[in-house]
């Protein structure tokens, strides 16, 4: 099968950063369902790996944790999937990724693809679904969030696009989203914010501006570490801070006198464990699909680089390493 590997760390715009190479067709493990690969979205997380790939070239790595395709075939095991089924997973840290042409997956991190969206589009959306949905519901426990405001930082790339979306059709939270540029200001006002404040000044500062002296939840996606004493400042007493990127050292001690939780999320937790609840990531995946398909939920999809090679799947992590993200880059096999 055609596949692309990370062989070593380069730059992205390197040619050898990312190579075209042959590979077997992998075999699936009992649980696991063997997936035509059509269309796949990229991640700060490819970008990550990528950077971290040994300075000598070795083996190399199939990158590519975002997938939507067709089960081909199901190991002994498996329940929840047939052949010819259309699914959307963001596969599992551990194991060999998405830029391949097949790729196994075990099937209880794997949904149902919703049916009014193409490949690509609904590639744009496993991975940061998951995400938001264990931020809100798993970590913040936001619950129906009836009279509590939220602050999302960092909300114009891939998770806080879905995440917005989610908060808006799932609970009756207030939720104030950070930007920094028109384009992404007026695209989370879209995603569903209610308001909108730019993180290239201080965030209290921004919500003060609203009249908002304070929030309940915080969930920050991006530069924590520079957010963080304006977060503090701007979290209610017993409020909760929810975190995914991998910011500096943070001093806790700041949290104390306002008795403030701090909350990690890590989507790759459940599958890296196999923790006791991972179906929990089908499950999410299957509601997401629904609220999808009844139009509750859109893709995030905003730049399509064509066909999968190893050279359009270098420019897709060109774009990650900006920062400047807005919404979901995709590419597809054909
Ligand atoms: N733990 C997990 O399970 C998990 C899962 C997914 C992602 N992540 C991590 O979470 C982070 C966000 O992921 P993502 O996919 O949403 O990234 P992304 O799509 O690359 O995010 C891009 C966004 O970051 C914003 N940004 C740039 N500078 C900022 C700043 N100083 N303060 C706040 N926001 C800023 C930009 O907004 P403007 O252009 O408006 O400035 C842009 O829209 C990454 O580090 C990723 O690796 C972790």
């Amino acid at each position: 099968m055609k596949a692309i590997v990370a062989r070593q760390s380069l730059p992205a715009d390197h040619p050898d950063a990312l190579v075209d190479v042959e590979l077997p067709v992998p075999v699936p493990g009992p649980r696991d369902v063997l997936v035509e690969v059509k269309a796949v979205s990229v991640n700060p997380v490819d970008t990550k790996v990528r950077a971290g790939m040994p300075a000598e070239p070795g083996e190399g790595r199939v990158l590519g944790w975002d997938a939507a395709g067709v089960v081909k075939a199901v190991g002994r095991e498996v329940t929840l999937f047939k052949p010819g089924d259309e699914v959307w997973y963001a596969g599992d840290l551990t194991r060999p990724g998405s830029n391949a042409e097949w790729q196994v997956v075990d099937e209880r991190i794997v949904g149902h693809k919703p049916a009014t969206l193409g490949f690509a589009e609904a590639a744009a959306l496993p991975l940061t679904s998951i995400t938001a949905w264990e931020l809100l519901f798993d970590r913040l426990e936001v619950g129906s969030g009836v009279g509590k405001r939220l602050l999302v930082v960092g909300a114009a790339g891939g998770v806080g696009s879905i995440l917005l979306q989610l908060a808006r059709a799932m609970t009756s939270l207030t939720v104030i989203a950070t930007a920094s540029r028109p384009e992404t200001m007026a695209w989370v006002r879209e995603m569903g914010a209610h308001e909108v404040i730019d993180h290239r000044e201080p965030l209290n500062e921004g919500l003060q501006r609203l009249g908002i002296t304070e929030v309940d939840y915080v969930v920050s996606l991006n530069q924590t570490d520079r957010h963080f004493d304006a977060i503090v400042a701007a979290l209610k007493p017993q409020g909760k801070l929810a975190l995914i990127d991998d910011p500096k050292p943070l001093d806790v001690l700041k949290l104390k006198r306002k008795s403030l939780s701090l909350h990690w999320a890590f989507m790759y937790t459940r599958s890296m464990f196999a923790t006791d609840d991972m179906i929990r990531q089908h499950e999410l995946l299957e509601h997401v699909a629904e609220r999808v398909d009844a139009g509750q939920l859109r893709t995030t999809l905003t730049r399509h680089l064509g066909a999968l090679s190893a050279a359009t799947l270098r420019d897709a992590h060109g774009y990650i390493e900006t920062g400047k993200a807005l919404g979901k880059v995709v590419l597809e096999w054909r």
